[in-house]
């Protein structure tokens, strides 16, 4: 249970013609005014659907990028338009520059066929700074707020919070599915459960590592941070990316673990180049023996095989970061491979996995293997909070 206000709870409401805001984040990835992924707007569907069941007026806020305050076309919520009218099956009436005004009757008087889409929230400067007298003047225009962007609500923003605390406020099912997957990752009973770490900085996800060591029974670290550790466990790693100044924290973190009685797994063996150029030439090596001159920029074929066995034993695998440099053939492999071996076992309902951030999202994507994972969030910043066990205010504003 979450213990969050829900949208069944709204819907026990009479809300024939009130006008709900429901944040959802548009923020999706565009080019040549063509949205490349559209998940973020397939999934917010059954929220916006249920509400107008109930002849409620919809009203969507988003924020598109990072303007910083600033009215600037290119960061306009009207290129998303066509896609939001073609999964919505409705007509898109953007209300233009006027977050601060009272809309009310603009809204009240849309026609059956049409919701709301606010431009970018972003284009005003009380925004991200979650300025009261700006979200008592937005929630003016509205009855309900609901709250469907997951992955928006580590920020503390006028659209996330300011508003929540200004009306009844609900969670959105897109919303509730995310931490429910999250959460069911690092909570089932039955069973071992692993934790894939990758990426290439400890520094960005210290938390994560240090609460993943108390909610799961293995660790593996891969991608450009194993290397901190595996300074920390005094191997050589040639010139390979890594941070100096972690090393005591990666020593911290394996003391926890072991106090924790979670196992870290480092890579056996790697990939590695003299240069990260497209069509370099590659070896691979054992980790005791990586040359001076050589960059580590993949996991190799031992430790793929030893992750592969470790994942026959477990029940539940939640993955947040790459394992190498996946953007430069070859060191996609053992990404690649460590998905394709996730999805088959999902697949045969041996486990169930979820995996999520930025970085690992378009990696599994270019794997092709993401079909089949139990889960895969579509948030980045927010996926890692709640992965460190942070509280996120766009969540605690909607507590029972
Ligand atoms: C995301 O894409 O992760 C969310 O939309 C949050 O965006 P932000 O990091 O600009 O707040």
């Amino acid at each position: 249970m979450l213990n969050l206000r829900n949208l069944d709870q709204l819907l026990k409401e009479n809300l024939k013609d009130k006008i709900i805001f429901i944040r959802v984040d548009l923020n999706v990835p565009i080019k040549d005014e063509i949205v490349l992924d559209e998940t973020r707007i397939e999934r917010i569907i059954p929220t916006i659907n249920a509400l107008l069941e109930k002849e409620s007026k919809i009203c969507l806020l988003s924020h598109f990028g990072r303007p910083d305050g600033t009215n600037n076309s290119k960061f306009s919520l009207n290129k998303i338009i066509s896609s939001l009218e073609k999964h919505l099956k409705k007509d898109i009436l953007f209300i233009e520059n006027s977050f601060e005004e009272n809309v009310k009757e603009k809204i009240q008087s849309s026609s059956n066929n049409q919701i709301v889409l606010y431009e970018n929230t972003r284009f005003h400067d009380g925004e991200e700074k979650n300025d009261q007298d700006l979200a008592m003047k937005v929630a003016q225009n509205a009855d309900y707020f609901v709250n469907d962007a997951f992955s928006v609500s580590h920020r503390s923003h006028v659209s996330t919070v300011g508003i929540a605390k200004c009306l009844p406020s609900f969670s959105g099912r897109y919303l509730e599915k995310e931490i429910l997957m999250i959460n069911k990752s690092l909570s089932t009973n039955s069973g071992e459960r692993l934790g894939i770490i990758g990426g290439s900085k400890i520094s960005t996800k210290l938390k994560v590592l240090e609460n993943l060591t108390e909610n799961v029974d293995k660790l593996f670290v891969g991608g450009g941070m194993a290397n901190t550790f595996l300074l920390a466990k005094g191997f050589k790693i040639g010139k390979s990316l890594c941070e100096r100044s972690m090393i005591n924290t990666a020593n911290n973190i394996l003391l926890k673990a072991e106090k924790n009685n979670c196992e870290i797994v480092l890579p056996i063996d790697a990939l590695v180049a003299k240069d990260m150029e497209k069509g370099t030439s590659f070896n691979e090596t054992s980790i005791e023996k990586i040359p001076s001159d050589a960059l580590i920029l993949d996991i190799g074929s031992k430790t793929i095989s030893k992750i592969t066995d470790i994942l026959q034993e477990m029940s539940t695998v939640v993955w947040c970061g790459p394992l190498g440099l996946f953007e430069l053939n070859p060191f996609q492999t053992g990404t690649v491979s460590i998905a394709k071996e996730i999805s088959m076992l999902t697949k045969d309902k041996k486990i169930i996995s979820v995996a999520g951030g930025g970085d690992t999202v378009a990696a599994l994507s270019q794997s092709n293997y993401n079909k089949d994972f139990t889960y895969i969030s579509t948030a980045g910043g927010a996926f890692l909070e709640l992965l460190a066990g942070e509280k996120l205010p766009g969540l605690e504003v909607l507590r029972q």
